[in-house]
């Protein structure tokens, strides 16, 4: 697979290139309505080293978690997903001007590419921060955190992975609460597909939760360290925070 930075100029599949494309996923297949891993890719493939643990960034935003996390981990590969072209191709280019290898950026939205494309089982950690809080309630169809959503977090991750969550904006934050109080108990898994969970104990809850702790690079009193953190902090905003555990 080569790799692109998505504006028509395709690049080798060379260690130091971010970009994947939309146009670099195959379509995909008909057949993935009745067989829903018809589909499936693993982008774990896309790094150099597809072995060492995985975790994905859903709305990337302009790379700055990313950048951080990468070069403080680099036994670990990133997939960063982000759906706004623009801030796909500003945190790609960021991410490979500072020479990161271990980061792939996807144009792509997230949401479908875990449902469609991602095979059980693969991630350690998955970070959403400062999700778009679409705040008008016709629009709270559109927020990531959706019971569809958890049910497809608790598929791609592995046993003992987390959902780590940050937000400012209170009425999100109480949108994540009410899916919490049901995700922690058995109440949660009349919304799990067998395919997410298959041979799960269903005696005990799809998932832990677990008081959030900011990784050790981020500046003291500072939760996760991005764009949007640093203006909101600026503005005066206060932040929740939380991850919820698949049991191992
Ligand atoms: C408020 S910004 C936060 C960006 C970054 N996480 C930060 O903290 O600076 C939310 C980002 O998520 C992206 N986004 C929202 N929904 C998405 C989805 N379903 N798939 C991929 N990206 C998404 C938006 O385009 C935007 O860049």
């Amino acid at each position: 697979m080569s790799f692109g930075l998505g504006h028509g100029r395709e690049l080798d599949d060379a260690p130091g290139v971010i970009g994947v494309a939309r146009d670099e996923i195959p379509p995909l297949p008909d057949e993935a309505i009745t067989n829903p891993d018809a589909g499936l890719l693993d982008p774990r493939a896309w790094f150099a080293d597809p072995q060492r643990p995985f975790e994905i960034e859903i709305g990337s935003g302009k790379g700055a978690f990313l950048l951080a996390q990468a070069a403080a981990s680099p036994g670990v590969n990133y997939l960063g997903i982000e759906w706004a072209r623009e801030f796909y191709l500003y945190a790609a280019d960021r991410l490979r001007r500072a020479g990161v290898a271990n980061v792939r950026m996807l144009n792509a939205d997230a949401t479908e590419f875990l449902r469609w494309r991602c095979p059980p089982g693969i991630a350690r950690v998955i970070h959403l921060y400062f999700s778009d809080p679409w705040p008008k309630s016709r629009h709270h169809k559109n927020r990531v955190v959706q019971d569809a959503f958890l049910a497809q977090c608790l598929r791609v991750l592995a046993p003992g992975g987390e959902l780590r969550l940050v937000t400012d904006h209170p009425d999100l934050w109480t949108w994540y609460r009410a899916h919490i109080a049901r995700w922690t108990t058995t109440e949660a898994w009349a919304k799990v597909p067998e395919r997410c969970a298959p041979n799960a104990d269903r005696s005990r809850p799809p998932f832990d939760e677990r008081p959030y702790t900011p990784p050790d690079w981020v500046s003291p009193g500072e939760l996760i360290g991005t764009n949007y953190e640093r203006k909101y902090r600026a503005e005066g905003r206060g932040f929740n925070s939380t991850i919820l555990v698949k049991p191992a």
